[in-house]
């Protein structure tokens, strides 16, 4: 079988449109209603400059990771491939070039967050290398609406 070419590009903010339809058209991808907007992968693109990477074949994206880091760890976030083009190494592709690029800039330890249900998704990272921290849980509490700056009554 031929092998089927595809190039991993840099994520920009003028590829949202794309990106966002194959997030919502993937499994296993859960989306925020203000973080994954237009502006809000703007920001974060703006914010973690280079990380972020698409996937072309034939100029159409096929698919697309996000990428950041806080100064101490590097995460990746929905990480996806279009159903008929997955299997052909543009998963681990992406993954690579995000963690090729943290590494570059000095951040070695890398996270992801996975539904706990996603199985698939769960042997894909464990298949490419990912291990598991049973140790740890991760815990959220979201700021309230409308809370912009820290009060004190004390
Ligand atoms: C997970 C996902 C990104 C994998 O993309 P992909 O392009 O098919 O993966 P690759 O072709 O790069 O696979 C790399 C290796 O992992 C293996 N692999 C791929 N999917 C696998 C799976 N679900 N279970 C076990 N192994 C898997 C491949 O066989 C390949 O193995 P090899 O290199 O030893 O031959 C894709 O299936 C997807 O978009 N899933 C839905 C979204 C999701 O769950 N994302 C992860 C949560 S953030």
């Amino acid at each position: 079988m031929a092998a089927v070419v595809f190039e991993i590009r840099e994520m920009t903010a003028q590829d949202y449109e794309e990106v966002a339809r194959l997030w919502r058209n993937t499994e296993g991808i859960g989306l925020d209603d203000g973080t994954d907007t237009r502006e809000g992968i703007a920001a974060y693109l703006a914010r973690n400059p280079g990380l972020s990477y698409v996937a072309r074949h034939e100029g159409r994206v096929v698919g697309a990771v996000l990428c950041g880091h806080d100064g101490r760890r590097g995460y990746l976030h929905h990480l996806a491939v279009a159903q008929a083009h997955r299997q052909n190494g543009i998963g681990r592709a992406l993954v690579e070039a995000c963690l090729v690029k943290l590494g570059s800039i000095g951040i070695q330890k890398r996270n992801i967050f996975l539904f706990s249900d996603n199985e698939p998704g769960e042997e894909f990272w464990k298949h490419i290398g990912w291990n598991e921290r049973g140790d740890l849980k991760v815990l959220q509490k979201p700021t309230p609406s409308g809370c912009s700056g820290i009060k004190s009554t004390r």
